[in-house]
């Protein structure tokens, strides 16, 4: 990957994914030879700071969140000698004015025309403000060189959605703009692709034919660490289903793309946003579950239930657990039902995406000891295990016939757990070199607003009186279990079945 010069400018440079995430990346791109010769980071926010000790907090952010540990003092240095810092007030234009003044000053030293990336690690609120002041304050953007990072959340529904990409797409070129996903950047994530499409023997069985359902679960430890401000009003499913989930699917169910286009890439998944079955108001109840965790023991610490945490209602209805059943209706996936589940405070930190096949169509294996071979499976481990396995069925070694489950693995832990590119490395290096495909297109994000509507308009209306709870260190509420348990499955829980 060749990479122009870079001006990053971070707007919310004193931020928290700023620290945990952004620098982190940054700098190990920077260890790992990825950065331009010339490039340099303006950490921007609203309150004044002097340079060194902007260089110093963020050097103890990297120290606490990198993949690699604590900084070595002479790296730091080198990385350190391209940050600055400007204070500047985003709703305000004429702040803007010192940013041009810096460009100038870069392009003179380096002699060189330099890509610039605005990063908005900001509230979303301000998403649009900071589009909108760039312009008036013309700074540079040029479609060629000029690239907009947008975080999540892109609007809290369709309608806000829409009207986000219309200012946006009112000063950025659609392709300038890059919206961030970081479930896309992650290892494993991209590896389906790979497994998918570098594979002859995988197309043939990647349909109905032989794929009965398919799980995509996300369910994490955590509770909502301090956000009841965003949690509040956010819920599950806007954080993750409409975003990181539905964009699992889309990977795993897209039609094979004609080449790694961007766009080609990007419309196949969006193929499938289009495909899928629209969920009516009146089967939301037997399409969907939803519930809130309530205080319990995580590891061996007590925890809040929701209700208790800070910033939020103590009569609040937010899901903080949902599970849906969708349809993809085209020639391939016609029939195979999708179960997505994701909660916080569960029994444990899992990302999995599991295909199950269909039965053998005739046992001649009648053992009673060892019933009917079990149907075969493919789990995708994202995190916090990395590895594709197989399940298949075999003989276990003696003199009957039984049979067992045996995995056939690709573990990623082979190696070491640091040589892995965390999502946010992958991703701002795909911003450097001007790489979309693993950013989402305006089109996508109001697809997947679109599917979702239906149930957050059914959910905000019939706000239950006897919220669904589930304690916390479960598997979640009762009734996600019921969700899929009616179709005759149940939800893997790995490593135990
Ligand atoms: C974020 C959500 O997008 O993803 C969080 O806002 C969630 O609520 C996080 O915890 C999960 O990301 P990861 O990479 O830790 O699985």
């Amino acid at each position: 990957k060749k990479s122009d010069p870079t001006i990053f400018i971070i707007f919310g440079g004193t931020g928290d994914l700023t620290k945990r995430k952004i620098m982190p990346a940054l700098y190990n791109l920077f260890l790992n030879k990825w950065l331009p010769e010339n490039f340099a980071i303006i950490g921007t926010s609203s309150t004044k700071t002097n340079v060194q000790k902007y260089i110093d907090d963020l050097q103890s952010a990297v120290d606490e969140f990198s993949r690699n540990g604590k900084t070595n003092e002479e790296d730091w240095k080198r990385f350190s000698a391209n940050i600055t810092f400007q204070d500047a007030d985003v709703t305000d234009s004429a702040a803007f004015k010192p940013f041009a003044k810096l460009i100038d000053q870069y392009k003179k030293e380096w002699q060189k025309t330099p890509s610039i990336i605005y990063y908005c690690a900001v509230a979303p609120r301000f998403f649009c403000t900071i589009a909108e002041n760039i312009s008036k304050a013309k700074l540079e953007n040029d479609p060629k060189t000029t690239r907009i990072i947008i975080e999540k959340p892109f609007g809290i529904d369709l309608e806000s959605a829409r009207e986000l990409n219309k200012k946006l797409l009112g000063i950025f070129a659609e392709t300038q703009i890059y919206r961030i996903d970081h479930y896309l950047g992650k290892e494993v994530v991209q590896n389906i692709m790979a497994f998918r499409f570098a594979n002859s023997i995988m197309e043939p069985l990647w349909n109905r034919n032989h794929v009965e359902h398919v799980q995509i679960s996300v369910t994490e430890q955590i509770g909502i660490e301090g956000r009841g401000n965003y949690f509040e009003h956010a819920g599950i499913l806007r954080d993750m289903i409409q975003n990181h989930l539905l964009q699992l699917l889309c990977i795993i169910s897209m039609e094979p793309p004609i080449n790694f286009n961007a766009d080609e890439v990007r419309d196949r998944k969006v193929d499938v946003l289009k495909a899928m079955r629209k969920i009516e108001t009146g089967k939301v109840e037997t399409m969907s579950a939803r519930g809130q965790y309530s205080s319990g023991w995580i590891e061996g610490k007590e925890v809040l239930g929701y209700r208790e945490e800070k910033n939020v209602d103590p009569d609040s209805n937010t899901e903080t657990y949902a599970a849906l059943k969708l349809y993809v209706d085209n020639w391939r996936w016609q029939g195979v039902p999708f179960y997505l589940r994701t909660g916080k405070r569960l029994f444990k930190s899992a990302s999995t995406i599991t295909l199950q096949f269909r039965e053998i169509p005739h046992n001649i294996f009648l053992s009673e000891e060892s019933g009917a071979p079990k149907q075969n499976r493919l789990v995708i481990s994202i995190q916090p295990d990395m590895a594709i396995r197989f399940q298949l069925q075999s003989k276990v070694p003696g003199l009957e016939m039984n049979l067992n489950t045996v995995d056939v693995v690709f573990d990623y832990s082979a190696g070491k757990k640091t040589d892995s590119p965390e999502a946010y490395e992958t991703l701002l290096l795909d911003a450097i070199t001007g790489d979309q495909t693993l950013f989402m297109r305006a089109d996508q994000v109001e697809a997947a607003w679109e599917l979702i509507m239906p149930i957050l308009n059914y959910w905000e209306k019939n706000k239950e009186q006897n919220f669904p709870n589930y304690s916390a260190d479960s598997w979640g509420p009762e009734n996600a279990e019921a969700l899929i348990a009616k179709d005759g499955y149940h939800w893997f829980n790995l490593p135990d079945n």
